[in-house]
């Protein structure tokens, strides 16, 4: 994937930025090599719901203006001292999907994909720009076979007479193959976006992936990354790095925030700092907001969990565990209550812990790490390229 969607623009500086745009934040970070180490620089996020006339925590939906103007702002604020950059985009802009295919020599797999790519990306392919990755056999389900599709006699069809064993030259194995497309209008938008905030971005890059760099590491065989963003969240399931179940919820933090206004009859703004923990829940109704929260995660962990079945049931495996990431991760005792949901191992991602930075920040960019695992994931990659 190193090379996806990679336009060179001229050369690099030392510091890299990582930039992720969210439906409801942006996320910078800048980072820098220093004796092979990622060195933090600086970071910042700004919430883009003032830009949409809506409170901040939410989702607005900003015309390419907007967002121009929000980037310069967090550009500044954040006091980057480069324009080398890459962009995460959200994975609702893309399409991604695992499909099975024969398991033929790489030069014929080039040739047969275009057309298998057809029956799992829903546009027609000279809309979208197309990448695929091979998922190793060692992640994939071992030495998978599948039956040609061959018309069956008409008789043993009809009758319902499972038909015998094919012989092996009918039988063809096959192999999975990660199937990711973005539409051509999408890259274009964000490009334009980001080279009007002047910044020289090298590559646009799937957020997914860029969660992953950042978060988990190589070696892990089956872990479950969950991206809790505004008004969506990402869950993977990704086996050696690579990503066997992507899946998008339509819930998120958002949704907490929205009942915690309903339920007790408050104002959004006051919900979102409530939810935030930046003021004391009033003596008496502590039970009542912790009600509300966990009532408005349970449509989302219901739906993570069932992911995190079928995944289990399908390919008879288990995974090692769970982190979760985004800024909706960052509420009080998520850990607790997801763990309660999805039985397994969970923790808050570390996207920091790949960097290097001044120990006094140690603590608080554990705490506001999970939000920035994007623009980390991007800003690692930005730095690879330059060797
Ligand atoms: N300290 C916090 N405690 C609880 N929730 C928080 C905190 N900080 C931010 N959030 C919530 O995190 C959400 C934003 O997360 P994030 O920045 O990951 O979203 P996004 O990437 O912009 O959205 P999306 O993934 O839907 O496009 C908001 O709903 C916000 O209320
Ligand atoms: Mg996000």
């Amino acid at each position: 994937m190193a090379n996806f969607f990679k336009k060179l623009f001229g050369g690099t500086n030392a510091s890299v930025l990582g930039i992720d745009i969210g439906s409801a934040a942006i996320k910078i970070v800048q980072l820098r090599k220093k004796s092979g180490q990622a060195v933090l620089e600086t970071y910042g996020s700004l919430a883009l719901g003032p830009y949409g006339n809506v409170e901040i925590g939410r989702s607005p939906n900003l015309p390419p203006e907007k967002i121009i103007e929000a980037l310069i702002d967090v550009l500044r604020e954040s006091h980057v001292s480069t324009n080398q950059a890459g962009l995460a985009v959200p994975y609702g802009a893309s399409l991604i999907s695992v499909a099975e295919l024969p398991e033929v020599a790489e030069a014929e797999l080039m040739k047969i994909i275009p057309f298998e790519a057809r029956k799992y990306i829903p546009v027609p392919l000279s809309e979208v720009m197309l990448d695929w990755m091979i998922i190793p056999k060692a992640v994939g389900a071992a030495d998978k076979t599948r039956q040609l599709q061959q018309p069956q006699p008409q008789s043993q069809a009809q009758a319902g007479v499972e038909p015998a064993q094919a012989p092996p030259s009918q039988v063809q194995k096959t192999i999975e193959v990660l199937l990711v497309a973005m539409h051509n209008e999408t890259i274009s938008r964000y490009q334009s976006i980001v080279t009007q905030a002047g910044l020289n971005v090298s590559f646009l890059e799937i957020e997914a992936f860029s969660n992953i760099r950042s978060v988990l590491d190589q070696g892990a065989t089956s872990e479950m990354l969950i991206d809790i963003g505004s008004a969506t969240t990402k869950v993977y399931i990704v086996e050696k790095g690579i990503i066997r179940t992507p899946h998008l919820v339509n819930h998120g933090s958002q949704d907490v925030t929205m009942a915690l206004s309903s339920k007790l009859g408050i104002s959004v703004e006051e919900a979102e700092v409530l939810k935030r923990g930046l003021v004391k829940v009033p003596e008496g109704q502590q039970k009542d907001v912790g009600e509300v929260i966990l009532q408005a995660l349970e449509p989302l962990f219901s739906e993570i969990n069932q992911v995190l079945l079928s995944y289990q049931k399908r390919y008879n495996k288990d995974i090692a565990k769970t982190s979760i990431v985004g800024g909706g991760a960052r509420l009080a005792n998520l850990l607790t209550f997801a763990e309660s949901r999805i039985r397994t191992n969970v923790v808050l991602g570390n996207p920091f812990g790949k960097t290097l930075a001044p120990a006094f920040l140690e603590q608080v960019l554990k705490e506001t790490g999970p939000e920035f695992a994007g623009a980390v994931g991007v800003a690692l990659r930005k730095l690879q390229e330059q060797g």
